[in-house]
């Protein structure tokens, strides 16, 4: 029966080393004992942006970015997309089942008599001007929150941390309606409690002057299903962000916060709204041709929403995006952008720069379509991912610190500056 280990012979020396093979991993850690003397330090292994380093252990979201599976706790992303909402799946990826129906109340009613934020927080964001992006005010207001629950810093206690998680999922909505609403010169809409998690937020973003209006249910359906979609997955930048931060044992809003600057970059969940500006940059699909010919020519212009670290194939996200596009077109009209976006797809998908490096639409190809379609303007469009993307960033947040192999976040690095240089007077330089 072979062994799950490794020979390894260090030819500087000639010595041979067994390092074992754990879950498809060595430990880098076991590097450090391949040394050429006593006084050597070790190898370390060399990773920028950690290509194909596990930095964790994680029971939340499996992705097999080849075959294109994404499972929430096991359950694939197209059954909880078809059948669940979104606060049931972030019941299900906090508690790691899916509720019953009284848990599901539970945890319903507890999010709802969290939505408000403290009064202060209005003056807070009044504070930037008309034109702030919005990921900005939410960022600042989300890491200004750890000032109005000082017992966060109570990482290591569950009711605590648990009671945090509640209020982060159920305030991002509000926060988010309110840095919109900030950006809109528009009052603030406060949140009803009598309306759906999904409702309440796009009320509080859409309703004016009518305190009975009540958005469309076949756009709350689809925000719903985006939502889903957007939940969590697995260890992407945002999360790993989040938890690099939390590691340090500063409480979750200030992780979070962290989380929702690393998801502002256009690489990441910025996608989506340079998304929309590229679609309207190429304007009309005569002109795709011309595009894709600029984006293969190097020049460092990207097919946006096209390509991702683990997904070697279409993101099973956004085959239920474009089909969700259709029934929110249903209602809203046709985005002409689509065909745009449709074409971009048809051509990238059968030539051969995109095909060789394996580059298909991710998760923010089509959403942002939906959400201009609804309304929201393109730089609201990450605010839209960070809402969902709350439950994951917490819930990894809370895997990290009740991991007792996790500890505070300290890499190491190769260093290639001068080394021992004596201090030269001014007048020497
Ligand atoms: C999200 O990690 C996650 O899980 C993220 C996310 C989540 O749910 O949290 O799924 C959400 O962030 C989706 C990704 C959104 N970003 C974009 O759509 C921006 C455009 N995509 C690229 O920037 C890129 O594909 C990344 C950042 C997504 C992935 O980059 P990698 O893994 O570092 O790959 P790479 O940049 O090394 O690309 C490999 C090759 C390069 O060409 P060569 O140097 O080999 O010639 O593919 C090229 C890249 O230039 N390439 C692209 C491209 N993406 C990669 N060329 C044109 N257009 C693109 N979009």
């Amino acid at each position: 029966m072979a062994k799950d280990s490794l020979s390894v012979t260090d030819n500087r020396t000639g010595k041979q080393y067994e390092m074992p093979i754990e879950n498809g991993c060595v430990k880098a850690i076991d590097f450090r004992k391949i040394k050429t003397s006593d006084q050597d330090f070790g190898l370390m292994s060399y990773d920028p942006a950690f290509l194909n380093t596990a930095n964790c252990k994680s029971a939340i979201t499996f992705i097999d970015g080849d075959a294109g599976i994404l499972e929430y706790r096991g359950y694939p992303i197209d059954q909880l997309a078809e059948k669940s909402t979104h606060l049931e799946v972030s019941y299900l990826v906090m508690n790691g089942e899916l509720p019953n129906k009284a848990q599901l109340e539970e945890f319903t009613t507890k999010i709802t008599h969290h939505t408000y934020v403290h009064e202060n927080i209005k003056s807070f964001m009044d504070g930037f001007r008309y034109d702030a992006h919005p990921m900005s005010m939410l960022a600042s207001t989300v890491a200004g929150l750890s000032s109005f629950y000082p017992e966060a810093k109570n990482v290591k206690n569950r009711e605590v941390r648990r009671a945090q998680m509640m209020r982060l999922i159920a305030k991002m909505p509000t926060l988010a309606a309110f840095s919109y609403r900030h950006s809109q010169g528009l009052p603030y809409v406060y949140p009803n409690n009598d309306l759906g998690y999904t409702e309440n937020f796009l009320t509080m973003v859409k309703s004016i002057g009518k305190p009975n209006w009540r958005p469309h249910p076949a756009l709350v359906k689809a925000l719903d299903l985006l939502f889903i979609l957007h939940a969590d997955h697995e260890q992407n930048c945002s999360t790993t962000a989040t938890r690099v931060v939390g590691s340090s044992e500063v409480d979750p809003y200030s992780a979070v916060a962290a989380g929702i600057t690393a998801l502002y970059g256009p690489l990441h969940g910025g996608a989506n709204e340079a998304v929309l500006r590229m679609l309207r940059e190429i304007g009309d699909v005569k002109n795709v041709p011309e595009f894709i010919t600029r984006v293969k020519g190097g020049d460092g212009t990207k097919l946006m929403g096209f390509g991702h670290r683990v997904y070697k194939n279409y993101d099973p996200r956004a085959k239920v995006i474009k089909k969700a596009c259709e029934e929110v077109f249903e209602v809203t009209g046709k985005n002409p952008a689509l065909e745009i976006a449709v074409e971009l797809e048809r051509i990238a998908l059968q030539d051969e720069y995109f095909v060789k490096r394996k580059l298909y639409p991710n998760v923010d190809f089509y959403s942002g379509l939906i959400y201009e379609a609804m309304g929201f303007s393109a730089d609201f469009f990450t605010n839209l991912f960070a809402i969902p993307r709350t439950v994951g960033w917490v819930s990894q947040w809370e895997e990290m610190i009740t991991d007792d192999e996790q500890k505070i976040a300290r890499p190491r690095q190769v260093f290639t500056g001068k080394r021992k240089r004596d201090y030269l007077p001014i007048d020497k330089r």
